[in-house]
């Protein structure tokens, strides 16, 4: 059994023998030395009863060694130890979807200090979907005077009747931007189209390929309407706001998007069949691995990567050089994406999406979760960058709620992205979690009561059940209660 009360628990750590009370350690007064044989990233930690030594690769190796102690010292009693620690994975990260809900510039500091705690690296701000347009577009002022107010919100058994808005000015963005930095964290945004598209639509009607009135979306789902990919003005549109937000957020990386885009409308519309011919594209997921080439291409002269989620692997046509991001891939296209070369970022739906209730994905089943999943070579292992949990917040309206649905899940992936498979234990991180819980509740993050985590079979029945009312279905049952990858 592990030791040491740390979230994510080192790579290797040697007892040397007795322990040490930490409670009144100074961590400021702690000088690290610089050790050019590690990598940037990487830590040694020595605790001993006469002195604490930090060696680091870097600035970054040092702020880990600092995570590590700030959680040992709130611990209190701690066995001396030498620890040698760098990550698993060098993507480590969280999804917030402001899109659905938004939260505040302060709860949003508050997760960024909670993923810098457990050594995350990288946040995912979900900030354009049907259901509302977050961020300042300048030259589409449009995009938020329209795109950010949805009539109402009808989500599963949500109700509320009054007009729901908002948005993050640039000026906010950039202070996420900053705070996240100083926690060395980099922020990339998602910009999701053709899907996902009704806030764009609600302002511009002409993009869609009926070209009829649309709203912004006010239920949770998938919506016919999309960009119309045979449409110049649309493209044009989405480089404008590529344009912009690729300035905006300095991160190398850049979500989006490409998941659910139903392609009804495309197979009708006499635009997107003429695009289809000009360019010999056989089929409309081909029109769709045509349009995200598209902004790939654009994000690629303005020196970002691309992230897309899995569905555009349908095209058959995503370049090496973009990353897929696996949620829901039924045919283990990612696999053969990575086996070829393709990086891929690991977020399984069953296991590491923290909107779906712990009756459905209880804490077990994402700690239990390896994210080298089945199919993969040994160069596809090689390719796989790491973890990410999202929340989706179309059930999600308030920041207790959203607390509640990812603590402790976050940090059970967290430990995944940086703690090597054959160390991982649920029952030590059970353990180690309760003194990280009192960081976090320090901090102003509730996470989910012990009780909550892992839900008898019935309670989880009775869960799901009250979860999906209206759209409950024996495939999710399935799903859910299949509880590993192995
Ligand atoms: C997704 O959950 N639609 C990526
Ligand atoms: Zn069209």
């Amino acid at each position: 059994m592990h030791s040491l009360n740390v979230i994510p628990y080192p790579k290797k750590v040697t007892n040397l023998g007795g322990t040490i009370d930490l409670s009144d350690t100074d961590l400021s007064s702690i000088n690290p030395c610089v050790d050019t044989s590690l990598k940037e990233d990487e830590y040694t930690l020595s605790i001993m009863p006469t002195e604490i030594k930090i060696s680091a690769g870097g600035k970054l190796g040092e702020f880990y060694a600092r995570q590590t102690l700030k959680q040992l010292i709130n611990a209190g009693s701690c066995p001396c130890v030498k620890i040698e620690d760098s990550p698993a994975f060098s993507h480590r990260a969280f999804m917030l979807d402001c899109a659905r809900h938004m939260t505040t510039i302060e709860n949003i500091k508050k997760l960024i200090d909670a993923a810098a705690l457990v050594k995350m690296n990288r946040m995912h701000w979900h900030l354009t979907d049907d259901q509302g347009w977050r961020v300042v577009i300048d030259s589409h002022p449009e995009l938020i005077e329209i795109g950010s107010r949805r009539e109402s919100s009808d989500f599963g058994q949500y109700h509320f009747n009054e007009e729901y808005s908002g948005y993050f000015t640039k000026d906010e963005i950039r202070e996420v931007i900053d705070y996240a930095a100083k926690n060395y964290i980099e922020v990339f945004p998602e910009f999701d189209s053709p899907g996902h598209t009704l806030s764009i639509l609600a302002a511009h009607p002409e993009l869609s390929c009926k070209g009829e009135p649309l709203k912004v979306g006010t239920r949770q789902g998938i919506f016919d309407d999309i960009l119309c990919a045979g449409n110049d003005e649309a493209l044009q549109l989405v480089f404008d706001v590529l344009g912009e937000m690729a300035e905006l957020f300095p991160c190398k990386y850049f979500h989006i998007g490409g998941d659910e885009a139903p392609k009804k409308r495309w197979t009708e519309c006499p635009k997107c069949q003429a695009r289809m011919k000009e360019y010999g594209l056989k089929n409309e997921e081909e029109l769709q691995g045509w349009f995200v080439n598209k902004a790939i291409d654009f994000l690629r002269s303005k020196g970002k990567t691309a992230i897309v989620w899995n569905e555009s692997l349908n095209s058959g046509m995503m370049p090496k050089d973009c990353i897929t991001q696996r949620w829901m891939d039924k045919k283990n296209r990612s696999a053969d994406f990575a086996n070829n070369g393709g990086k891929v970022i690991v977020s399984d739906f069953y296991f590491y999406y923290c909107d779906y209730p712990y009756g459905m994905t209880p804490l077990k089943k994402t700690y239990n979760y390896n994210p080298i999943f089945k199919g993969l070579t040994q160069e596809g292992k090689q390719n796989i960058l790491g973890v990410e949990t999202p929340l989706w917040t179309e059930y999600v309206r308030d920041f207790d709620r959203l607390c509640y649905m990812f603590f402790p899940r976050f940090c059970a992936v967290a430990e995944a992205g940086w703690t090597p498979q054959k160390k991982r234990n649920l029952k030590s991180f059970i353990q180690r979690f309760e003194n990280l819980s009192q960081m976090l509740k320090a901090n102003g993050i509730n996470p989910a009561p012990a009780k909550d985590w892992n839900p008898n079979p019935i309670k989880r029945l009775i869960e799901l059940k009250r979860f999906f009312k209206g759209t409950f279905n024996l495939d999710t049952v399935k799903n859910s209660f299949s509880s590993t990858n192995a």
